[in-house]
């Protein structure tokens, strides 16, 4: 059986789907043959030879990294032209950014190609290995933090020095999920004094188990967790008690790190342009959940806008930033799907499987969903 890994063509994106660690281990473990289009991973740090040493083959162009495997892996959707060179019958398996990528499906069914969205790996334990949106929202929650860092006029640790003493920067994350855990351990790492909040009792407690302080424990409760861990959106009630909470609070910080999402929707807006006028000159917000909308009012995604002496901060694709490490745990999440859909050296794609039935965009010329 053979793999292929095309370079990934959308504006900006940097990562490959497979790193050579997790070609090395495809080879070993599956005997899977893995194809990798020539400067496919150059972006991320990764020269062809690092591919060859771990026994994939080099192809010269797209169309053959395209047209000459089984299983195409991508980490962006194809785009029309790509589509148009993967034969009938592949299997390919990529982000689809569902509700973000009109037509694609229809197009993906009548090329009868076969394909799996990687977004839509069920929230079970079983699966947990091939989850590339924790794996890339860690990378998120890294960066977040050291992107606001950056832009803020000041340091993020306590500093005894020569010239006195340096008070620690207040860092405020506002969704404690995968990407916003890791921004707390990140800025409680460069010595931030780091509060959060999420409306998941589960999350309070990951939160407190980081040193960091919870913000409103009262607006905590079951009821917030809908199916596979993901937040609920909140009720009127519930959320006009979160936005004063938040106003309260925000108004001392100098870092805010947001993060909140609900699966499928708008992401809730959590900071209004009334709470950052109250905020210091100099504060930093950066967006993390700008592409779904963002959590902050004033935030342009993939802009970088300033109100009152605030800058709000929304960037896009965040983990192609980090392309060395994204791609690498990506490629770890492929080679762990990989492992759950090929038996005995063969693809099998069983839509009555929980992992694989979940994940199933188009079958055999089908649109599934
Ligand atoms: P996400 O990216 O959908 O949302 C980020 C965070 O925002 C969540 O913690 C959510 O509770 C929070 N949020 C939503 N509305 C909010 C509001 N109004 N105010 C404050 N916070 C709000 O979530 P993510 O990070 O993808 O995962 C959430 C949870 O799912 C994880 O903490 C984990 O428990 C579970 N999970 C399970 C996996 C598995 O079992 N395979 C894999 C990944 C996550």
């Amino acid at each position: 059986m053979k793999i292929s890994v095309p370079t990934e063509t959308a504006p900006h994106e940097q990562r490959v789907a497979l790193a050579p660690e997790s070609v090395g281990r495809l080879a070993k473990q599956l005997k899977v043959e893995v194809l990798v289009q020539r400067g496919a991973g150059l972006a991320a740090g990764f020269r062809d030879e690092a591919f060859e040493a771990v026994g994939a083959k080099i192809v010269p162009d797209a169309a053959a990294a395209l047209s000459g495997a089984e299983v195409v892996a991508k980490v962006q959707p194809p785009n029309a032209s790509e589509i148009g060179m993967i034969p009938a019958g592949t299997t390919l398996v990529s982000l689809m950014n569902p509700g973000r990528s009109p037509g694609l499906s229809e197009a993906l069914a009548s090329h009868r190609i076969n394909s799996l969205a990687l977004e839509l790996v069920p929230r079970i334990t079983r699966a947990q290995s091939m989850d590339v949106l924790s794996s890339q929202s860690t990378v998120s929650g890294y960066k977040g933090v050291l992107i606001g860092s950056a832009a803020l006029p000041k340091f993020l640790p306590m500093l005894t020095t020569a010239a006195g003493n340096i008070s620690p920067a207040k860092a405020f994350v506002i969704g404690a999920g995968v990407a916003g855990l890791q921004a707390i351990a990140t800025a409680r790492r460069l010595g931030a004094v780091v509060s959060a909040f999420d409306v998941r009792p589960a999350a309070r407690e990951q939160v407190l188990s980081l040193g960091a302080t919870f913000v409103a424990n009262d607006l905590v409760s079951e009821s917030a967790q809908a199916a596979g861990g993901y937040a609920r959106a909140q009720t009127e009630d519930e959320q006009a008690r979160t936005l004063s909470a938040i106003a309260a609070h925000i108004k001392d910080q100098d870092l805010v790190v947001t993060t909140a999402q609900i699966p499928g929707r708008k992401a809730p807006t959590l900071i209004t342009s009334a709470m950052v006028a109250t905020m210091k000159p100099g504060s930093v917000i950066v967006d993390l959940a700008a592409e779904t909308g963002g959590n902050c009012e004033l935030s342009k995604p993939g802009e970088t806008v300033s109100s009152n002496e605030v800058t709000i901060i929304a960037p896009l694709n965040v983990p192609s930033t980090v392309p060395f490490h994204a791609s690498q745990m990506f490629g770890r999440n492929i080679f762990e799907l990989m492992k759950h859909l090929v038996k005995d050296g063969a693809l099998v794609l069983d839509p009555s499987d929980e992992i694989t039935g979940a994940m199933l965009v188009t079958h055999e010329g089908k649109a599934l969903r």
